[in-house]
C-alpha cells in the first residue's frame, strides 16, 4: 500500500512522467487498467508563472484521472514555489519536482537532474515551494550526476527535512542516460535511509520485474515508464501477481478496442488534425510483435486523420483474424 500524506494508492502502480507521452489520453488509458497514481508530463515553471497557453494546455485533466500529480521543473526557487501554488490550485493533487531529467538544454537551464549537483539549493528551492503549496509534495530523482557523485542519500535526507512527502528513484546517474541497468541496491538504500514513502523505478517490464523490485528494495511503490507505452495492461497484470491471481493478457480484441478508445480520446483532446499526427506512433507501439504489425505501421504514418486511422485499424484486425489470430504479443513482456 503507497500512502502519500493523507492519499491511498493501493499497489503503488505509478505511471512514470514521460514528456512527449504522458498526455491525458495516455494517463486516462493507465489508470483505466490498473495504475493507482498517473503523473503529466513535465511542466514548466517559467510557462506556469507566464501564463503560457501551451504550458497551461498540459494541465488540462479529467475527474477519471484523479488524484492527478503534476509534475514541474525549473530552477529558481521562487519561480518553483509560485507554479506550484498555480498547478495546485488548476486542480493537481500532488505536485512532484523533477530533479531527474537528464535532457541536456534542460541541464543547461540549470533544472532537472543539474538540481542534483548544488544540494543547498535543493534545500532552498524545497523550502520555497513547501511554503508555497499544502498540497502532497514528491521529488524524482536520479543517484547523481556521475558515478563519482552518488549522492541520492544525501538528497532524500534533504528532501525528508523540507518536508517532502514522497520520493522516486531512478537509480542511475546523468551520464548514464538510460544505459546499462538500474541499480535497484540504490533504491534500498534510500528506503532504509529515509522514514517517508520511496517509489522505485526503472527497468520494470514485466509483472515479475515488478515483484522483484518490492521484493529486493522493500519500496512503497513502482513507477513505470517505457514498458507501459502500448502495454497499459501491465498495470492490471502486476496487480493481478500481486494480489496472487492469474494473469490475464489482453486478446486481439482487448487490443484493437484500446486503441480506438485511445484514438477517441486524443481526438476529443486535441481535435481530429492534432490527433491524427500525434496518435501515429502511439499506434505503432500497440502492435508491435503483433503479426503484419510492419505493414500496419507503413499504412498508418501516412495519415492524417482520426477516422482513416480508425479504419486501418479495422482492416489490420480483420485481416490478422482471418490468419487465425496472432497470439498474445504482450506474453512475452508480461512474462520475462
Ligand atoms: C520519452 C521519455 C520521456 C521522459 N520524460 C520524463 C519527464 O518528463 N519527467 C521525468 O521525471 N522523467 C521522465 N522520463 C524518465 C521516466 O520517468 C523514467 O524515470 C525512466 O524512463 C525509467 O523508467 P522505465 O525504465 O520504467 O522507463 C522520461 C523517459 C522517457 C523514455
Amino acid at each position: 500500500m503507497l500512502t502519500i500524506r493523507h492519499l491511498q494508492f493501493g499497489y503503488g502502480l505509478v505511471l512514470a512522467p514521460m514528456a512527449g507521452f504522458t498526455d491525458l489520453p495516455v494517463r486516462l488509458l493507465a489508470k483505466k487498467l490498473g495504475a493507482d497514481l498517473v503523473c503529466s508530463e513535465m511542466v514548466s515553471s517559467h510557462g506556469l508563472v507566464q501564463g503560457a497557453h501551451r504550458t497551461l494546455d498540459m494541465l488540462h485533466s479529467d475527474q477519471a484521472e484523479w488524484p492527478l500529480s503534476v509534475q514541474i521543473f525549473g530552477s529558481i526557487p521562487q519561480v518553483m514555489a509560485q507554479a506550484a501554488e498555480i498547478a495546485g490550485n488548476m486542480g493537481a493533487a500532488i505536485i512532484d519536482i523533477n530533479m531527474g531529467c537528464p535532457v541536456k538544454k534542460i541541464l543547461r537551464s540549470g533544472s532537472g537532474a543539474a538540481l542534483l549537483a548544488d544540494q543547498n539549493k535543493i534545500a532552498l528551492l524545497l523550502a520555497e515551494v513547501r511554503k508555497a503549496t499544502d498540497r502532497p509534495l514528491t521529488v524524482k530523482i536520479r543517484s547523481g550526476i556521475d558515478a563519482a557523485h552518488l549522492n541520492f542519500l544525501d538528497v532524500g535526507k534533504i528532501a525528508e527535512d523540507a518536508g517532502v512527502d514522497a520520493l522516486t528513484l531512478h537509480p542511475r546517474h546523468v551520464r548514464q542516460g538510460f544505459g546499462g541497468l538500474a541499480d535497484w541496491s540504490l533504491i534500498k538504500a534510500l528506503k532504509q535511509a529515509v522514514s517517508i514513502p520511496v517509489i522505485g523505478n526503472g527497468d520494470i517490464i514485466s509483472a515479475e520485474t515488478a515483484m522483484r523490485m518490492v521484493a529486493e528494495t522493500g519500496c512503497d511503490g513502482v513507477m513505470i515508464g517505457r514498458a507501459a507505452l502500448g502495454n497499459p495492461w501491465l498495470f492490471r497484470n502486476i496487480k493481478e501477481v500481486f494480489a496472487g491471481r492469474p494473469i490475464t493478457s489482453p486478446d486481439m480484441s482487448d487490443i484493437k478496442d484500446v486503441m480506438l478508445a485511445h484514438l477517441n480520446w486524443a481526438e476529443q483532446a486535441w481535435g481530429p488534425k492534432t490527433a491524427g499526427l500525434k496518435m501515429r506512433s502511439f499506434l505503432c507501439n500497440y502492435v508491435r510483435g503483433i503479426p503484419g504489425s510492419s505493414g500496419f505501421r507503413k499504412t498508418i504514418q501516412k495519415t492524417e486523420t482520426p477516422a482513416a486511422a480508425r479504419d486501418i485499424i479495422q482492416k489490420y484486425f480483420d485481416q490478422v483474424s482471418d490468419n487465425g489470430g496472432g497470439g498474445n504479443p504482450h506474453q512475452n513482456v508480461i512474462d520475462t
